[in-house]
């Protein structure tokens, strides 16, 4: 089941609606889901931002889900990462894990980020486990962080440096031809 990404187009927009409103993907989202109008004034400004930039990722050619990156114009060189699978049967079956390499990179590589980070909510287990596999460590924990539906919730804050990625990456990519989640040619 080989994964790739490609960039968001202007066509995805309904697509994107659908999976940020299902209910696995809404559940670890900050935000309460969006209107159909409020989703279409927010896609147009992330496809017109420098600022940001999305992929859809593939699995055997099918769109499953949605990666992106926030902070690309900062001087800092660092990036917010945000991904999802929103397709619900290609959940839990590495599709998450191998866009994340893709997406690792296209940061350090094309794109000259030094660090990627993100906020993880703390019982999303899946996503911190994800992510710890790739080589990224929890630099910070932020309490009472989030608040959806009247609770409040804590947060994992997540990084990865270059070159934590650069020593991670072999390993990450063995695995990922050994499952055939990554067809050769991006291996290398
Ligand atoms: C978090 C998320 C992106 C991870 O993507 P995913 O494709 O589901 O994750 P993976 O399949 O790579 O890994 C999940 C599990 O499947 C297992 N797995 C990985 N490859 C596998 C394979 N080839 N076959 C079977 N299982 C596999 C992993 O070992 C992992 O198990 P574990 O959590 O018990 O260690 C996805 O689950 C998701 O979109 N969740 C909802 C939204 C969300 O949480 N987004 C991120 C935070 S905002």
């Amino acid at each position: 089941m080989p994964i790739s990404l490609r960039d968001v187009e202007a066509d995805d927009v309904e697509r994107l609606f659908q999976w940020r409103n299902e209910p696995e993907v809404d559940r670890w989202m900050y935000s309460v889901p969006p209107t159909l109008e409020e989703h279409r004034a927010w896609f147009s400004a992330f496809l017109a931002d420098p600022d940001r930039k999305g992929w859809i990722i593939l699995r055997n050619g099918e769109p499953c889900g949605s990666l992106t990156l926030e902070g690309l114009i900062a001087p800092q060189r660092r990036a917010k990462w945000g991904w999802y699978i929103g397709d619900a049967e290609a959940r839990g079956r590495g599709a998450g894990r191998a866009a994340q390499a893709l997406g690792l990179d296209q940061a350090f590589g094309p794109f000259g980020l030094q660090k990627v980070w993100s906020e993880i909510r703390a019982e999303n287990e899946t996503a911190l486990k994800a992510q710890a596999w790739a080589g990224f460590r929890r630099e910070g924990y932020l309490r009472r962080h989030a608040f959806k539906h009247g609770q409040f919730r804590d947060v994992a804050l997540m990084s990865i440096l270059k070159e934590e990625w650069q020593a991670r990456r072999p390993v990450v990519v063995k695995e990922l031809l050994a499952s055939g989640l990554v067809a050769q040619a991006q291996g290398h």
